[in-house]
C-alpha cells in the first residue's frame, strides 16, 4: 500500500469538498463572492493580454472579462470544470483557450506563460499556498502581475479565537479560516522580483482582501509604473 503525505490527503478531502459543492456552489457562493470576483477581473484587465485563472471553479467570472483577454483555466476538481465548460458554451466565451484539470501547486505550463494569474478564493484552500505563490510567479511574465482575492484571518480578538475554533470543520468543507496577511507579506519580500502593490479590504465584512503582486522587469506600463513615473516628473519640474 502506498502512504500518501499530508499534502495529498489534504488534496483529496478538497477534491472530494468540491465535488459535493459543484451542483449548488453558485446558488450558494455566487452573490457573496460577486463585488470581490469583479474587483480581481477590473485589476487583472488593466493589464490585459493572456490571463490564467487558478481555481476557476465553475467559470463564475468567466462571461465578466472583456472578449480581448484571452482566459485560461485550471481547478483541481473535475466536475467543477465541467460546470465552467458548460458555461463557456452557454456563453460561446471564444476567448477562453482552454479549461484543464490541474493542481495550482504544480502548473504544467512553461515560465513566463501569462500576462496576470488570477486566484479568487483558492490560495487558502490549498496545501501549501508559499509553494502555490511560487508557481504563479514562475509562469507570470516579468511586468505581470498575481490578483488575488483571499480570505485574511484576523490578527487577534473574538474572531481570530473564532476562526482557530472552526479551521478543522471549515477544512472538510474546503477552506481554511485562519490565514493572516502576514504570510502574504512575507512572500512577497521572500521572493525575487515579487512586490506587494495593493492589499485592499473586500465584503462580506472586510473578511477578505484584494491582494496584488507585481513581477519586476518588463516593458509594460502598469498603473502603479505610471503612477511613479508620473511622480517623479512632477518632482523634476518642481
Ligand atoms: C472557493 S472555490 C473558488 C472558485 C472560483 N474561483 C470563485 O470565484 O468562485 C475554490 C476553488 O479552488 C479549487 N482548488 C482547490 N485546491 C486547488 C488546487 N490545489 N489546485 C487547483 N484548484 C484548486 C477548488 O476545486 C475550487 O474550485
Amino acid at each position: 500500500m502506498i502512504a500518501l503525505s499530508h499534502a495529498e490527503l489534504d488534496k483529496q478531502t478538497i477534491t472530494k469538498a468540491y465535488a459535493r459543492w459543484a451542483p449548488v456552489y453558485d446558488l450558494v457562493f455566487g452573490a457573496v463572492f460577486e463585488r470581490g470576483r469583479q474587483a480581481a477581473i477590473e485589476a487583472a484587465e488593466r493589464v490585459g493580454g493572456r490571463i490564467l485563472e487558478v481555481g476557476v471553479g465553475t467559470g463564475i467570472s468567466l462571461p465578466h472579462y472583456s472578449r480581448d483577454c484571452r482566459l485560461c483555466g485550471v481547478d483541481i476538481s473535475e466536475p467543477m470544470l465541467r460546470k465552467a465548460q458548460e458555461r463557456v458554451d452557454e456563453f460561446g466565451l471564444g476567448n477562453v483557450e482552454g479549461l484543464w484539470v490541474m493542481d495550482a501547486e504544480q502548473l504544467s505550463f512553461p515560465d513566463d506563460s501569462f500576462d496576470v494569474v488570477v486566484a479568487q478564493y483558492v490560495v487558502t484552500t490549498v496545501p501549501n499556498p508559499e509553494a502555490t505563490l511560487d508557481e504563479f510567479a514562475r509562469v507570470l511574465k516579468p511586468g505581470g502581475e498575481i490578483v488575488l482575492v483571499s480570505r485574511v484571518g484576523a490578527e487577534a480578538g473574538l474572531r481570530r479565537a473564532l476562526e482557530h475554533w472552526f479551521a478543522p470543520a471549515a477544512r472538510k468543507l474546503g477552506w481554511r479560516t485562519e490565514f493572516s496577511f502576514e504570510r502574504y507579506a512575507r512572500w512577497a519580500k521572500q521572493t525575487a522580483g515579487m512586490r506587494l502593490v495593493e492589499r485592499r479590504a473586500m465584503p462580506p465584512l472586510g473578511h477578505f482582501s484584494l491582494i496584488r503582486f507585481a513581477k519586476d522587469g518588463g516593458q509594460r506600463a502598469t498603473s502603479d509604473t505610471v503612477a511613479v513615473a508620473r511622480h517623479a516628473a512632477v518632482r523634476a519640474a518642481r
